[in-house]
C-alpha cells in the first residue's frame, strides 16, 4: 500500500493508473476503523482495479467542538488494517492541505434543501455542509470511477447522492450494508468511547428498530414510535428522534407507503455519547 499526504503526489501516482485504463475504486474515511470500514475496501476491490481509501478528520463536519476533539484518532491500526485488507494507496492529508484557504475560509454552500433541514439536518446544524466540502475536495482529489459509503450513515448517503448530481461529478456511489456487532449494535468508530456498561446497553437500538420493522405493517405510526422512544428510555438513552420515512426521499411518514421502501431511523444519546442507526423495510 503507497501512503500520499500530499494532493500533488496523491495525483501523480494515480495519473499513471489512469493512463493505463484502470478503473479507481474510492472509500473515504475519518479513521478509527472497524470492519464496516473493511467491508468498503472488500467491496471496492471486487468491482475497481485501485482501491484508495482517505483518513481525514473533517473539521468542518463537526458542529460539537468537543465531539471534534474526542474523536477516537487509531492512525497505526487503521493503516495495518487498510493495508491487510488489501487497499492499494491511502491519502493520509493534513488540515492545511486539505484546507488551503483555512478552515474558516470561504467554502461552496450546497443546495442539499429539504434534506439538511431533517433528522441529522436538525439535530447538527451545518454538518451536511461539511461532508459537503470535505467529499466534494476529495472526489476532485481522487476522481474516482466509483464511490463506496455505508448504509449505516443513510442520510449521509442521500447527501453524496445530491452532490454528485448538483456538482456533475460522475462517480457512482455503491452504498454498502451496515455490519453488525453479534449483539446488533451497528458497528461505529463511536463505539469506541462506550463503557463497558453502555456497550452493553447501546444494542437496544438495533433492537428497538427490529420492533419498529416488525410492528410497522400492524400498528399505527405514532404508537409503534412511543413505544420505540420508550424502551430507549427504560435502557437509558435519551433519544433525539425516532422516525419512519420515505427511503427514497426521507420525507417522514405517518403511516405506511402504498408502495416503496420505507427506512426507520434512529439517534440517541447514550451518556455522551450519541449514536445513530437505521433499518430499512
Ligand atoms: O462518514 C464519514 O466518515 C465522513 O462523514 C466522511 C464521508 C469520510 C466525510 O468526512
Amino acid at each position: 500500500m503507497y501512503l500520499f499526504k500530499r494532493v500533488a503526489d496523491l495525483q501523480e501516482a494515480l495519473g499513471q493508473e489512469k493512463k493505463a485504463g484502470k478503473r479507481i475504486g474510492f472509500a473515504p474515511t475519518m479513521g478509527a476503523l472497524h470492519q464496516g470500514h473493511i467491508s468498503l475496501i472488500n467491496e471496492a476491490k471486487t468491482q475497481c482495479d485501485i482501491v484508495v481509501s482517505s483518513i481525514f478528520v473533517n473539521p468542518t463536519q463537526f458542529n460539537d467542538p468537543k465531539d471534534f476533539e474526542k474523536y477516537p484518532v487509531t492512525i497505526k491500526e487503521d493503516i495495518l488494517a487498510l493495508s491487510g485488507a488489501g487497499t492499494d494507496i491511502l491519502f493520509l492529508p493534513s488540515v492545511e492541505e486539505m484546507y488551503p484557504e483555512g478552515v474558516n475560509g470561504k467554502h461552496p454552500h450546497y443546495g442539499f434543501g429539504y434534506l439538511e433541514t431533517v433528522l441529522e439536518g436538525a439535530y447538527r446544524p451545518n454538518h451536511f455542509q461539511g461532508v459537503g466540502i470535505v467529499v466534494h475536495k476529495l472526489l476532485n482529489i481522487v476522481e474516482p470511477d466509483d464511490l463506496f459509503m455505508g448504509q449505516k450513515d443513510f442520510q449521509q448517503c442521500m447527501i453524496i447522492k445530491r452532490l454528485l448530481e448538483i456538482t456533475g461529478i460522475p462517480a457512482k456511489l455503491h452504498i454498502c450494508p451496515t455490519l453488525r456487532e453479534t449483539d446488533g449494535l451497528a458497528m461505529s468508530s463511536r463505539n469506541m468511547r462506550l463503557s463497558p456498561s453502555e456497550r452493553q446497553t447501546a444494542a437496544q437500538i438495533s433492537r428497538t428498530l427490529l420492533y419498529i420493522k416488525e410492528n410497522v405493517k400492524q400498528l399505527p405510526f405514532p404508537e409503534i414510535k412511543q413505544n420505540a422512544w420508550k424502551q430507549l428510555q427504560d435502557a437509558g438513552f435519551q433519544p433525539d428522534y425516532v422516525e419512519i420515512a420515505n427511503a427514497d426521499d426521507l420525507q417522514l411518514l405517518d403511516k405506511p407507503l402504498p408502495s416503496g421502501q420505507m427506512v426507520m431511523l434512529i439517534a440517541a444519546k447514550l451518556g455522551e455519547i450519541r449514536l445513530i442507526d437505521n433499518m430499512l423495510t
